[in-house]
């Protein structure tokens, strides 16, 4: 095992936020070949609907559902719509309820601590409506958040009159102890909660959510995730994050159903936090959800199973190789700036970069023309790649090309 599997290998056994500290910058060439798990590969890749000439790296936005998830939707939906009422609440109604199980398990929780939602904006948005906050307590933040996260926060500054602190990262981060430095000077009298990305949307810097907990804990501050680009991609254990509460989406990194997600809200938490569409009990379906989408959600707990029968590690492994490899090719480009940390325990399954001297809606649209499709960025003059366990070596180096190509020179 040469010393870099072993690194790669450490950090995902050593758990989420525990990579050794080391960088990538003075590494020999990377020779991903000997990394990659052409199985995990091969056995996805069949399995999605994107045709072979496709190379999606848009993940971080929606994800392909695999075939056997598309399938086992249709046949709920098959089964819903023979007899609807009955169906949908007799049989189907206790498989939504073990889909809750499902979640709690895959992340480290329990199955009083977990909401099915439809998305990661509505969990964020179910804590901002219910938290009782007051004028002039402070939430703190990064200015480099999803629209899903902010929106909640500036509710909560139009109705509560909360001051919300936007702070600013290095970019790219270099060092956990820095990043985790920076956000704890911001700490004041007033902050009453940090609200944060697990895996950024724009950069793809994993927050080290463990050491954060130390600092915010003691204080009663409480720390929210919002894991909308980390469900799938890595995995889960919300009680080593030391969060009290981890909103998610099924349909990004997961690979789920559309419009579905969840929430965790820790047992001490759900004292604080207390929305209507919870008010009837914690069940998928209760009389304050209304009626649920339950081929979608039963849809949600088969995504589950498909991750766990993969390894979830297997997954997050393959993704952060692939993500070291892309970026180690851009690296070698010198129109561009490289917006990701390079930094292992840092890094994540997205790699994100900002061309010098064209706008990345023409150079998406050149890479689109040939069939590769990532995201534009509305921030930094970004474009984001996200490089799930369906990428191949093969596939980054036709992205890397077509991108020389579409570049100025
Ligand atoms: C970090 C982050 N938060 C929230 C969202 C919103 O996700 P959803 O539309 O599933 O609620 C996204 C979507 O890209 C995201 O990247």
């Amino acid at each position: 095992m040469t010393s870099r599997r072993k690194f790669i290998k450490a950090g995902l056994l050593s758990g989420l936020t525990a990579f050794p500290l080391a960088s990538y910058s003075n590494a020999p060439a990377f020779d991903l070949q000997e990394h990659v798990q052409d199985d995990l590969y091969t056995r996805v890749r069949k399995q999605l609907l994107v045709p072979p000439n496709r190379i999606y790296l848009n993940t971080g936005t929606l994800g392909p559902s695999p075939l056997p998830i598309i399938e086992k939707v249709a046949a709920i939906t098959r089964q819903l719509e023979a007899n609807p009422g009955p169906e949908n609440f007799g049989s189907l109604n206790s498989e939504i309820e073990q889909v809750r199980e499902k979640v709690a398990r895959f992340i480290h929780a329990e199955r009083n601590e977990v909401v099915l939602t439809r998305n990661t904006t509505e969990g964020l948005n179910l804590i901002a409506q219910a938290l009782h906050l007051n004028a002039g307590d402070e939430i703190i933040t990064t200015n480099l958040e999803h629209g899903g996260l902010e929106v909640g926060l500036d509710f909560l500054k139009a109705t509560r009159g909360v001051t919300v602190k936007k702070i600013e990262l290095p970019l790219p981060a270099t060092n956990p102890d820095e990043v985790v430095r920076v956000i704890e000077k911001s700490i004041g009298p007033s902050t009453r909660m940090l609200v944060l990305s697990h895996v950024n949307t724009i950069t793809g810097l994993v927050m080290p959510f463990h050491a954060l907990s130390k600092i915010t804990q003691p204080k009663n501050i409480f720390l929210v995730a919002d894991g909308a680009q980390a469900a799938g991609m890595m995995a889960l254990d919300v009680a080593h994050m030391g969060v009290d509460a981890y909103a998610t989406s099924g349909h990004k990194w997961l690979l789920g159903p559309k419009e579905t997600g969840f929430l965790y809200l820790k047992k001490d938490f759900q004292e604080q936090v207390k929305p209507v569409f919870t008010f009837s009990g914690f069940t998928a379906y209760s009389a304050s959800s209304g009626t649920r989408n339950v081929a979608n959600l039963i849809g949600l707990g088969a995504t589950l199973d498909w991750h766990e029968q993969l390894g979830v590690e297997k997954i997050q492994s393959q993704t952060q190789t692939l993500a070291a490899y892309c970026l180690n090719e851009l690296k070698k480009i010198k129109t561009i700036t490289i917006l990701s940390p390079e930094e292992l325990s840092l890094a994540s399954g997205i790699v994100s970069f900002s061309p010098q001297t064209i706008k990345n809606n023409q150079v998406a649209e050149k890479l689109a023309a040939d069939e590769i499709i990532v995201k534009v960025l509305p921030q930094l003059n970004g474009i984001r790649i996200s490089c799930h366990c369906f990428v191949s070596k093969k596939d980054l180096d036709q992205f890397i090309t077509a991108l020389k190509k579409a570049l100025p020179a």
